[in-house]
């Protein structure tokens, strides 16, 4: 197959566009939503209690505690952990930026430590940043789905005296070692943001953790320190601490909470998908296919590859340009990694960060994390969803040998 690109004038492989994430939404979702409109009970209600303790069952963890959304569930773990000014920690600069401003919100300090080529956070990397500063926690990062090789980065912070956060914003359901996310450090935070494994229909995130000391105070910080979080309306309008208003809404919680019902079926289809392409990609040069060790259940939130330019002959913003035209949307993701990004090269300036009058910043700068740097220049995000069919898989793939055989023929 040579035929001419569609970015060149070509006929599209596809002329349905192959989503890049699609929404399911249920009739049980609708039909709570109505109810709830109904009752107009907003902000608190039997859905807030039953979504918290299926997704607590769910992950295998005491408490799950539902919050406004997945930043400020990372928020709130650093408060609750006691992370906050002059606490350093260490995570991945390979992210959404959520992961890291949520430690400079919290007033502490993001160290980067470089990533492997499957994107997660790299333990020698980790090991290098707490060799030059005394490192309170570390964050890590389930990319993409692909839980982080956790029997290593325990042994660090078991060496070294620190706590773990878990930003599980991509990872609902993946497994290390028999043991979902959420369940391997002091703390784990979710995102239930609409394109994620699963959805609250707005916002939406959850904390989970196994400690009573951190729920609680969890149950404050999430509600305005106010006691009635602990106590019932004997605590209405007590204030025992600094608390802010991040809630999960009832109507968010009755999605999350059906959602939830499905999330095994969900998941088996990613999975399902993701083993088609891999199929069918794993042969193509200078394309490498997401890895899923024996050990591990990846979900794929995202399904990314990164490829070889010189190899497949296209330079990766074409590739991704190229492929839109072919009806199929990839994406380019973190195309820029955090230590690149105009808000940590001047976080120094209190003019975008309050926080820099009271504290001392990396030169951010002066950082070179090579991978994290390549990864961000070679990755393609693939169209990844439940509602994915065969025939859309075979499109993907098609279009992609398309391109490929393209330039291979007329370079
Ligand atoms: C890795 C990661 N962490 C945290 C978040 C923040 O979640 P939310 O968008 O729900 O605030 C996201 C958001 O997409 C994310 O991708």
């Amino acid at each position: 197959m040579s035929s001419k690109p569609a970015i060149l004038g070509g006929k599209p492989v596809s002329d349905k566009k192959i989503r890049f994430v699609e929404i399911t939404i249920g009739d049980e979702e609708k039909r709570a939503v109505e109810e709830i409109m109904e009752s107009k009970q907003f902000v608190s209600g039997e859905y807030l209690e039953k979504f918290e303790k299926e997704f607590a069952r769910f992950i295998g963890t005491k408490y799950a505690l539902a919050v406004s959304n997945g930043t400020d569930a990372l928020f709130l773990s650093y408060l609750a952990l006691g992370l906050t000014f002059s606490k350093k920690i260490v995570t991945t600069p390979l992210t959404f930026v959520a992961s890291a401003s949520t430690i400079i919100q919290a007033g502490a300090i993001p160290y980067f430590a470089d990533v492997n080529n499957d994107f997660n956070i790299s333990p020698s990397s980790i090991r290098e940043v707490i060799e030059k500063e005394k490192i309170d926690a570390i964050t890590v990062v389930h990319m993409y789905g692909k839980p982080v090789e956790m029997n290593e980065i325990a042994e660090i912070a078991k060496e070294n005296d620190l706590l773990i956060i878990e930003d599980a914003a991509h990872a609902h359901g993946a497994e290390y070692k028999g043991r979902k996310v959420g369940t391997l450090g002091d703390i784990a935070a979710f995102s239930l943001y609409p394109t994620k494994i699963i959805a609250a229909g707005g916002w939406g995130g959850v904390i989970t953790t196994n400690s009573d000391e951190i729920a609680e105070k969890l149950k404050l910080l999430r509600a305005h320190g106010e006691l009635r979080a602990l106590m019932g309306s004997k605590g209405a309008y007590l204030y025992r601490r600094l608390g802010y208003n991040m809630r999960m809404s009832h109507i968010e919680a009755a999605i999350a909470y059906y959602q939830l019902k499905r999330i095994n079926k969900y998941i088996e289809r990613r999975r399902k998908i993701a083993r088609l392409l891999n199929e069918r990609l794993s042969d193509i040069e200078g394309i490498k296919i997401p890895e899923e060790n024996a050990n591990e259940k990846h979900v794929y939130y995202i399904y990314a590859i990164t490829i070889d330019e010189n190899k497949i002959g296209w330079d990766r913003d074409k590739f991704v340009e190229a492929l839109n035209y072919e009806g199929i949307e990839a994406r380019k993701g973190y195309h820029v990694p955090l230590h690149k990004q105009e808000l940590f090269i001047n976080i120094q300036d209190p003019a975008i960060n309050h926080f820099a009058h009271i504290n001392k910043y990396p030169e951010y700068s002066k950082l070179t994390l090579p991978m994290a740097e390549q990864l961000a220049k070679n990755t393609v995000w693939l169209p990844m969803h439940p509602n994915l069919s065969e025939e859309d898989v075979d499109k993907i793939v098609n279009a992609i040998i398309k391109l490929i055989s393209w330039k291979r023929k007329n370079n």
